[in-house]
């Protein structure tokens, strides 16, 4: 993932000495190549880069941090900025990491659509990658201590078909499910 970061990164500093000067032109999309932001204006997690360079490449950053979308409406929103505003289809994996990040990071999921785990740092994550393959309640049902949660991770991992979950996230996956659901 880093050296795709890079490899984008790249490819926009090469399309930062191309493109006009800002006065050139007045759109969003050529202002924004200014770049005005830092990463560090992103909440951290996995798939900030992505996103960074991604959606930074054609307008600033608070064209979209300051939008509230349920996971579906970010997933259309990606499709539109395809189809109608040209940005690349991303690679499937790299899609999935943005969604994730954007639906965790910006999203309108009101209290009770969380299938009643309660708040806090993790549970994002807990949401989104556990309920794509299951029901939460057959996670909420057990009370381990983190280690056998991270065997659990593990079997996940190795035995049925979860992704590999970067250390940060796994992280605070086992944070999360040791906290809430601890022996
Ligand atoms: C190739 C250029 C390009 C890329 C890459 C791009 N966008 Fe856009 N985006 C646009 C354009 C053009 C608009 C329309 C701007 C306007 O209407 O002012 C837009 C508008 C938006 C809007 C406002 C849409 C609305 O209906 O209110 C959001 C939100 C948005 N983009 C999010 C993103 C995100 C998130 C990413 C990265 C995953 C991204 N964009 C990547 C070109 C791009
Ligand atoms: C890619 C699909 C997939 C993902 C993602 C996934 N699981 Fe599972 N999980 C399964 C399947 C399939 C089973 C049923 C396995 C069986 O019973 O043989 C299962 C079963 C379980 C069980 C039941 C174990 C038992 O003893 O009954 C737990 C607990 C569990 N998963 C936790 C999690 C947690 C926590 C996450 C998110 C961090 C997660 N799973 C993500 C596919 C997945």
């Amino acid at each position: 993932m880093r050296s795709a970061a890079f490899l984008i990164a790249a490819l926009l500093g090469g399309a930062l000495l191309l493109a006009p000067p800002p006065q050139a032109s007045a759109t969003d999309a050529e202002a924004a190549v200014t770049p005005e932001s830092e990463i560090n204006d992103l909440p951290p997690g996995p798939g900030r880069d992505a996103v960074y360079y991604t959606c930074r490449a054609c307008h600033s950053d608070k064209q979209f941090t300051q939008q509230r979308l349920s996971r579906d409406e970010w997933d259309e929103l990606l499709t539109a900025m395809v189809r109608e505003n040209g940005m690349a289809e991303p690679e499937p994996w790299a899609r999935t990491l943005m969604l994730n990040y954007l639906s965790t990071h910006f999203s309108d999921l009101p209290e009770d659509e969380w299938q009643g785990l309660p708040p806090g740092h993790g549970r994002e994550e807990v949401f989104y990658l556990c309920a794509a393959c299951h029901s939460l309640a057959i996670v909420k049902q057990q009370g381990l201590d983190q280690d056998g949660w991270a065997e659990t991770l593990d079997w996940m991992v190795e035995e049925q078909g979860m992704p590999e979950l970067e250390t940060e996230e796994r992280t605070a996956i086992l944070e999360y499910l040791s906290t809430h659901y601890g022996p």
